[in-house]
């Protein structure tokens, strides 16, 4: 199973492709949080992101196409993968069809996270996620058993630096003028599968597991 996952920030593309990655065993891809990665560890790439991220702005397409061809040339990619976050313009994904192409590969769907700006807002201010293993809570829908404390590992939670409010304007402003048109771009190649970004979480998977048994893509 080859996913693509697009929508805007906050939509919940990171959360159902964590639990599908889970269920089916498919390598979960998130440029976001490679790139996020990347400024912890003060790399090359890190250096050169930070400012981009800080803004809400995206990183420079060389460099995150880059990341994600290196990515997907590791072995764990056999059996499929979601990739979450990317692409995010169009050169990204003409990069993508290009890359695939070579290896005889093509993506078997675009699930597109339709989300009203609204659910948007709510969700990433109150994103918190977790210092030590990254997983992801929600101060009112998907709250931890114990306040700032991650379930999982016990790690502190804490509040991603652009999911504060101005950056959350940016980046839904960055996500209309570059990412938006990806929609039509996958809809003319007959990839794009539409699921309602702003049911609850269960409701977004069960969606999409209906989706990839009717698609033949599990059993
Ligand atoms: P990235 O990390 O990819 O951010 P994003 O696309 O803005 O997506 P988010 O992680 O904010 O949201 P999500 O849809 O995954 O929602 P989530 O599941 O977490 O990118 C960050 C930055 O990196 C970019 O701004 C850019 O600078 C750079 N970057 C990354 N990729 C790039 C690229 N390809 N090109 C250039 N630059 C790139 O959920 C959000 C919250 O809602 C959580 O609290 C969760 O618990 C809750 N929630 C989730 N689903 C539901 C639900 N169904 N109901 C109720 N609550 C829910």
């Amino acid at each position: 199973m080859r996913l693509i996952f697009l929508g805007p920030p906050g939509a919940g593309k990171g959360t159902q492709a964590k639990a599908i990655s889970k269920k089916f065993k498919v390598v979960h891809i998130s440029t976001g949080d490679i790139l996020r990665e990347a400024v912890k560890n003060k790399s090359e790439i890190g250096k050169q992101a930070k400012a981009f991220m800080d803004k809400g702005d995206l990183v420079p397409d060389e460099l995150v196409i880059k990341v994600v061809v290196e990515r997907l040339a590791r072995p764990d990619t056999a059996e499929g993968f979601i990739l979450d976050g990317f692409p995010r313009t169009e050169k990204q994904a003409t990069s993508l069809d290009s890359e695939l192409e070579k290896a005889g590969l093509t993506v078997d769907s675009v699930i597109y996270f339709d989300t009203s700006e609204e659910t948007s807002v709510k969700r990433l201010s109150g994103r918190r996620v977790c210092k030590n293993c990254g997983a992801n809570y929600h101060t009112i829908t998907m709250r931890p058993k114990k306040d700032r404390v991650c379930d999982i590992c016990a790690g502190e939670l804490y509040q991603r630096e652009d999911d504060k409010e101005v950056t959350v304007k940016n980046r839904l402003k960055v996500y209309q003028q570059q990412t938006a048109g990806l929609i039509d771009y996958y809809k003319s190649r007959g990839s794009l599968k539409t699921v309602c970004g702003d049911l609850n979480v269960d409701g977004l998977l069960n969606k999409m597991v209906e989706f990839f048994k009717e698609q033949s893509f599990i059993r």
